[in-house]
């Protein structure tokens, strides 16, 4: 999910390209406001923080792009272009590494396990709005398909 500092930054493009060049699937993208409720469901786990009202308060600040991408072992692999949650400690050219300066502003959520990528896709899609394809260049993606 491209969070609020990175729509209104216009990073967009930027952001989506990276995972396009690495050969991953967009299977599904969304421009939507998060209330509060949902901030709350989608970041439950960290309820108890002292960060968290922050937290929810930035995430609903303005627009997100919420996104559905596939890939092989895309979870981990994302997460490592996106960096360390502190974009001070994220390594240059991670995106946080490149794009952000502040843990509160760190432009973008990636889901952690399979798990929460699962419980996150179906707070924010319908099924019918993830988009089942075959990339024509698969073969020049991965050795086997
Ligand atoms: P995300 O869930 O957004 O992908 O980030 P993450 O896994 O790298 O980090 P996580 O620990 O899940 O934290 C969620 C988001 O909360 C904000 N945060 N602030 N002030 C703080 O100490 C603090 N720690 C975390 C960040 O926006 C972080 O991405
Ligand atoms: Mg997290």
């Amino acid at each position: 999910m491209l969070k609020p500092d990175a729509v209104k930054r216009r990073l967009i493009g930027t952001v989506l390209g990276k995972f396009e060049k690495r050969g991953l699937k967009i299977m599904a993208a969304k421009m939507m406001f998060i209330d509060t409720n949902l901030a709350k469901k989608h970041y439950g786990e960290h309820s108890e923080k002292p960060f968290f009202s922050d937290l929810v308060e930035y995430i609903t600040s303005g627009p997100v792009l919420a996104t559905v991408i596939e890939g092989e072992e895309c979870i981990a692999l994302i997460r490592r272009m996106v960096g360390a949650t502190n974009p001070q400690e994220a390594d240059l050219g991670t995106i946080r590494g490149d794009y952000a300066i502040d843990t509160g502003r760190n432009i973008i959520h990636a889901s952690d396990s399979a798990d929460s990528a699962a419980r996150e896709i179906s707070l924010f899609f319908e099924d019918s709005e993830i988009c089942e394809y075959k990339l024509p260049d698969e073969e020049l993606i991965y050795e086997e398909p």
